[in-house]
């Protein structure tokens, strides 16, 4: 007897008409037409069923809080950063608490069950740490929640970062981050690189940085986190997070650099709703796009997953944690609408990211946690294309989200026609 079955699957894969039976939370079976009874059964066929998506990169802290005390009018990243630095010491526990947690609930009901999120470290206080650190253990059966800690006012250049870093850490913070292009010069970025690397490979950590957040060509701080990647043996563990000034690069210094970040298994996020939006700002016309090389380096076999990075907060005053709408954007920035680089882009935000985040038990897999999310689209690329509804969100063989299938009645000459964009048009 099986605690539930999902019927007549498609698979991010390609394979369909699957069942997917689950025991215990795990999937047990994937295979067409089980015959085991089951408590429940969900009806599936003709929907895409996938493993939960992934938001590799996003600001929990700072979330839903457009607006305070003012609005970005330049839309500059370093307007925001000084909106931040203005908001910050009118935050409350509480404050943070509730905005993360109505986040985190945006977040179940579009199927994103794993999120990594920096938290500024940079306030001697701590509260937004502590408020999230508690968000994650009150979330953990819903939603897993990794925390970076991020000096985000500079490791080097704010006087306190050090000690707030390792008292971060020490209260339970996941992953080592850095901003390194916002020190005072390059050679302080390069420093705080290496300092950074340092502390995570003493005590065991994941290190992800903000790097090279910029469009200038010479901002190369991804080059020595690879280098220290590998001088440090931490092959596998590290991520450069939106890598913008790569967009900007020489050609030929790219061809190096790529081939040292896989050699270091480096892994790769970008953010492209807020790539499209921040970079380029210093530019007239022709205009750069700024996102980094998405396809180039996926071709050499770099991970690379994305991020949303921000839901209405200083930076960007949009979205709704839909990491489907983040896949969307990526395939018109990076013009990545090949087939295979359409379902590349649904990767980014599913399995890529878990492994970015170094998730355990993820995956469509039998002995894999039963998390799956039921699309109201017949695949990855029609997925995409309508930022599909989530049909049912379920977390360890449990329904945690569930919405109504999405369709329109129109009516047209003497009769009422149903319009259901999901129902697999021939994507
Ligand atoms: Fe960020």
């Amino acid at each position: 007897m099986l605690d539930l079955v999902v019927r007549g699957a498609n698979l991010p894969d390609g394979r369909n008409g699957y069942d997917i039976g689950v025991i215990g939370g795990k999937i047990v079976e994937i295979a067409p037409q089980l015959a085991a009874p089951a408590a429940r059964e969900i009806d599936a066929r003709g929907r895409l069923v996938t493993p939960p998506f992934v938001d590799s990169h996003f600001h929990m802290d700072a979330t839903l809080s457009v607006g305070r005390p003012r609005f970005n009018e330049s839309g500059t990243l370093l307007e925001g950063i000084a909106i931040w630095a203005e908001q910050k010491p009118l935050l409350t526990a509480e404050d943070v608490r509730e905005r993360a947690l109505e986040l985190c609930r945006w977040a179940i009901a579009r199927g994103n069950l794993a999120i990594r999120t920096h938290v500024d470290i940079c306030d001697d206080r701590l509260l937004a740490v502590d408020a999230l650190l508690d968000v994650r253990e009150t979330m953990a059966p819903y939603i897993d929640l990794q925390l970076v800690a991020f000096p985000q006012d500079g490791f080097l250049r704010d006087a306190s970062a050090r000690v707030n870093l390792l008292r971060a850490l020490d209260r339970g913070v996941d992953v080592v981050g850095g901003i390194p292009h916002f020190e005072r010069t390059m050679a302080d970025g390069a420093a705080s690189v290496r300092e950074l690397c340092e502390i995570a490979a003493k005590r065991g950590l994941l290190v992800d940085m903000h790097c090279d957040e910029t469009d200038d060509p010479l901002s190369r701080h991804v080059e020595t986190l690879a280098a220290e990647t590998m001088r440090l043996g931490l092959h596998g563990r590290v991520t450069g997070s939106h890598l913008t000034s790569m967009h900007s690069m020489d050609n030929y210094y790219v061809s190096k650099l790529l081939p040292l970040m896989l050699e270091a298994g480096v892994h790769a996020v970008a953010n492209p709703l807020i790539n499209i939006v921040i970079q380029g700002r210093h530019d007239t016309y022709p205009k750069r796009r700024g996102m980094t090389r998405v396809s180039e380096m996926a071709a050499i076999g770099i991970n690379v997953s994305f991020g949303h990075d921000c839901v209405m907060d200083p930076w960007y005053s949009l979205g709704s944690h839909d990491m489907l709408e983040v896949a969307h954007m990526a395939v018109h920035v990076g013009q990545l609408t090949g087939r295979e680089e359409m379902r590349g882009a649904f990767m980014s935000v599913t399995a890529n990211g878990a492994r970015t985040l170094g998730l355990a038990g993820y995956g469509l897999e039998v002995g894999k946690n039963a998390d799956l999310v039921v699309l109201q689209a017949a695949d990855p690329i029609e997925a995409i294309r309508l930022r599909a509804n989530r049909l049912c969100v379920i977390r360890r063989g449990n329904v945690i989200a569930e919405s109504p299938a999405v369709e329109s009645q129109i009516f047209i000459g003497d009769r009422a026609r149903r319009v259901d964009f999901g129902a697999g048009a021939q994507s």
